[in-house]
């Protein structure tokens, strides 16, 4: 009762403070997802500008009504002199962003979360935070991490683990995070989809289901620490053409609400497996019907959503998509169980001649994925150097 009430004056006041036809009249009106319950509606932002080469704005992810829950600023990265944080090239502070605070604060008042995502693809990041004694987490990286998300004001942080740590990293920094912030500070983390399924195969260099077991904390949703887990069904780690995939994570013990489907918005984003927008669309609404508490969708990466589609701007992607994610399940119930697909992987060849040595596909995409494509590295990793030089004698 006094939470909508403070929401209503939180809404009329903003709605004052700002100028005319910024938003149309009912948008504070407009039913959209909240920012802790499911579904979720959700993108990441890693480029900074459009597709011309102009400024990105993020307004129109709330002045069209796109349903847009949650938004991540990709990607923060700890570098090796402490306290030296970088929002891709940038110091989080630096005036180059000043935009993206005052688009983020006012995508913050019309109830949209603003989270970071901390790592990726570039390694480094996660043994700095956790080089304290015995693997604890090092505060001399941490808190200015923690100080800055602060001064900024961000709901939420994203942990996107590509790179090789003890479980006890994301444990240790997931408990530090909910004891610094609070319960409803939004922690997620960005596994591939072959993380949470049975073979539990994936870049952390960890199990998921021993953090997930352990990563628990009354308060939270679920018990859970982690809110909801971003799981990546494209570069050869899962395929999102297909409810079986994420089915499979549900029948692996994950709760549905807990579970997000990670999708390429644009074949440009990733290696491979890009879907159009329909094929997307459908594999919600499967899930929808298969799940009352499906928990949402997010696209990776926002600047060129839709690109292929035929869209002229990201925010109509990410609407098309909030249709599929907040409108009626029309889907059919899909039970059928399968061999869970990976899709396509991003070097297609080489996984094959790598199969064809004796590999698992997703052994082969993995050796691929960490070598950026060596055949010479990936047999190295998988230990069939010797093997290939008689295979080709
Ligand atoms: C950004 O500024 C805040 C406030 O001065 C400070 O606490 C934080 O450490 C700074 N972050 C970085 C990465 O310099
Ligand atoms: C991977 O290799 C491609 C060319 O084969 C190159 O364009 C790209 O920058 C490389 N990526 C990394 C992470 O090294
Ligand atoms: C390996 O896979 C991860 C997760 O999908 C991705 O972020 C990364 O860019 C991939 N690396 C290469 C070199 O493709």
């Amino acid at each position: 009762m006094f939470r909508s009430l403070t929401a209503w004056l939180g809404l009329l006041s903003v709605a004052a403070a700002l100028p005319a036809g910024l938003f149309p009249p009912d948008s504070a009106l407009e039913k959209r997802g909240d920012g802790y319950n499911p579904p979720r509606s959700v993108v990441y932002v890693q480029t900074f500008r459009t597709t011309s080469g102009g400024q990105l704005s993020l307004l129109p992810l709330v002045q069209q009504n796109t349903k847009v829950t949650h938004i991540y600023l990709a990607a923060v990265h700890i570098n090796d002199n402490p306290g030296d944080i970088t929002l891709n090239d940038n110091n989080p502070n630096d005036t180059i962003w000043d935009t993206v605070w005052s688009e983020s604060a006012q995508l913050q008042s019309q109830g949209v979360k603003v989270m970071m995502m901390l790592g990726g693809a570039a390694a480094g990041s996660y043994p700095r935070l956790c080089s304290g004694s015995n693997g604890a987490v090092n505060d001399d990286y941490y808190v200015p991490l923690a100080n800055t998300l602060k001064y900024h004001k961000i709901d939420g942080l994203d942990l996107d683990i590509e790179e090789q740590v003890d479980v006890s990293c994301p444990l240790n920094l997931l408990r530090r995070l909910n004891q610094d912030f609070g319960t409803n500070f939004i922690l997620t983390m960005a596994p591939v989809a072959t993380d949470l399924q049975p073979s539990e195969y994936g870049l952390g260099g960890f199990k998921y289901s021993a953090l997930d077991s352990q990563a628990t904390a009354s308060g939270k949703p679920n018990g859970k620490l982690v809110n909801w887990y971003n799981a990546q069904f494209y570069n050869g780690w899962g395929d999102s053409s297909s409810p079986v995939g994420y089915n499979a994570i549900i029948s692996n013990g994950y709760a549905a609400d807990r579970v997000v489907l990670g999708v390429l918005d644009s074949p440009n984003d990733g290696g491979s497996g890009w879907y159009s927008i329909n094929t997307y669309k459908s594999t919600i609404n499967t899930l929808k019907s298969n799940y009352a508490n499906f928990g949402g969708d997010v696209g990776w990466e926002y600047w060129d959503a839709g690109s292929n589609d035929g869209y002229s701007d990201p925010w109509q992607w990410v609407k098309e998509i909030g249709t599929a994610i907040f409108g009626a399940a029309t889907g059919q119930v899909n039970t059928v169980s399968t061999p869970i697909p990976y899709g396509p992987s991003p070097w297609p060849s080489l996984t094959s001649t790598l199969e064809g040595l004796g590999a698992l596909h997703i052994e082969a995409v993995r050796a691929l994925n960490i070598t950026n494509g060596s055949l010479d590295g990936a047999l190295k990793l998988l230990g069939l150097s010797d093997i290939f030089i008689i295979s080709t004698a």
